[in-house]
């Protein structure tokens, strides 16, 4: 197994070879719940028959053409992300990572404009993930991550939620972006506060720092909003989105607003493969999906879902608290997540662990009622059946 492949990640040993819906199947035949859509992507889960039908038609004219030459659909898709987010252009991208990328060169571009290029720093909160390339890996908190590359960017830190060491660290940085994920998912379905969001609004605008939303994985309407900041009234200077938004194929995007919509001259930013045909066409699909009902399904199924948990942390110990909304969720515990992910993915049941205590639940957004409850029915048994935390790891958690 894994040979001659770098051995980046621990996977698991099942081989999968088709799925349907929020549904995953084996070699053996062995059936799967899939709560966690490939990392939060698969939006519209698997064989979705709109998704196969316009990726078939598509293959069959072309897959790949170049960002020299213009095909029907990036208009199309750019305005209705434009729609959605409230911004004014957009860069397509590959990736999340590659989404960051793009918002701080556009940070440090803005920054020339301006005639401050000396505005060099960024900001960036203490348990976010922005990505791994060097750029975005600067900004992403974990010390896993970043100390065998080190040296990276220089970043300034801030604690989740304080107000105060953020005005600071603006006023004192003169920094060309905060960047902040609304909900920090990789950081263990962490919600900001709204008073934290909007007052980052504020302060962005005082210190005339860009305000980066990384919405990668709360964006696309896993929250039951197109974006998780909207459920608070902010509006950053820009927002990257990636995960679901081509239903699982590679899609990322950097929007914003039109003051910084003419900041890239012609050449000073591009990709090979990005915004092309085929990935285009199913981001076409996914956002048609959307308009035609499955945000409220994603409203609906979330709503059932966290009940679901709430009731499952009253009656069982071992969980300490539910975090997230809409059918991005977390279940943390009173101590390590990985046995619990382990043994629910022995019943069939694959969520991940994320942030070491919390169990991540991001489903495909078209979930069902009837597997929303098999899954919390799952969770019921594993948890009730794993040892009960002692005092010393209540105390400590
Ligand atoms: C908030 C956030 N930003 C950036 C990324 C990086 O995205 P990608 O893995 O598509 O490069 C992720 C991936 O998990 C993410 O959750």
């Amino acid at each position: 197994m894994d040979e001659g492949v770098m051995k980046t990640y621990a996977r698991a040993d099942e081989v999968f070879v088709d799925g349907f819906g929020a549904v995953l199947r084996d070699r053996d035949g062995r059936q799967f719940l899939d709560c966690l859509a490939g990392i939060a992507v698969s939006g519209l889960g698997h064989a979705h028959p709109a998704l196969v039908e316009a990726l078939r038609d598509q293959v069959g004219k072309i897959v790949h053409l170049s960002n020299l030459f213009r095909h029907p659909y990036t208009e199309d898709v750019a305005t209705r992300l434009c729609r959605h987010t409230g911004m004014a252009a957009a860069f397509f991208t590959n990736s999340g990572t590659e989404a960051i990328e793009c918002a701080l060169k556009l940070a440090r571009k803005a920054m020339h404009v301006r005639g401050t290029p000396a505005r060099t720093a960024f900001v960036a909160v203490e348990g976010g993930f922005h990505g791994r390339s060097l750029g975005a890996l600067s900004l992403t908190w974990s010390e896993k991550y970043r100390k065998p590359f080190q040296p990276l960017q220089a970043v300034t830190w801030v604690k989740p939620d304080d107000v105060e060491g953020l005005a600071q660290a603006l006023r004192q940085q003169q920094a060309a972006a905060f960047v902040v994920e609304p909900i920090q998912g990789e950081g263990g379905i962490r919600e900001l506060s709204p008073a934290f969001l909007r007052a980052a609004r504020e302060l962005c605008d005082e210190t005339g720092t860009l305000l980066v939303h990384d919405e990668i994985q709360s964006g696309c309407g896993r929250t039951g909003r197109f974006l998780a900041a909207q459920h608070h009234d902010v509006t950053p200077d820009v927002v990257t989105l990636a995960k679901p938004i081509a239903a699982g194929l590679p899609m990322g995007v950097c929007l914003t607003t039109s003051a910084f919509a003419d900041t890239f001259q012609k050449g000073e930013h591009g990709s090979t493969f990005a915004g092309g045909p085929l990935v285009c066409r199913a981001a076409q699909v996914f956002l048609d999906e959307l308009d035609h009902g499955l945000l409220g399904n994603v409203g609906e199924r979330g709503a059932e879902f966290r009940a679901g948990l709430e009731q499952l942390g009253r009656a069982l110990p071992i969980v300490r608290e539910v975090r997230g909304r809409g059918l991005l969720l977390g279940l943390r515990l009173h101590h390590s997540a990985e046995a619990a992910q382990k043994a629910l993915y022995r019943q069939g049941l694959i969520v991940n662990c994320t942030a070491g205590d919390v169990l991540r639940i991001v489903p495909p957004f078209v979930i069902t009622k009837a597997q929303v409850q098999d899954a919390l029915a799952c969770l019921r048994n594993v948890l009730a059946a794993l040892p009960a935390p002692t005092e010393a790891q209540k105390e400590k958690s």
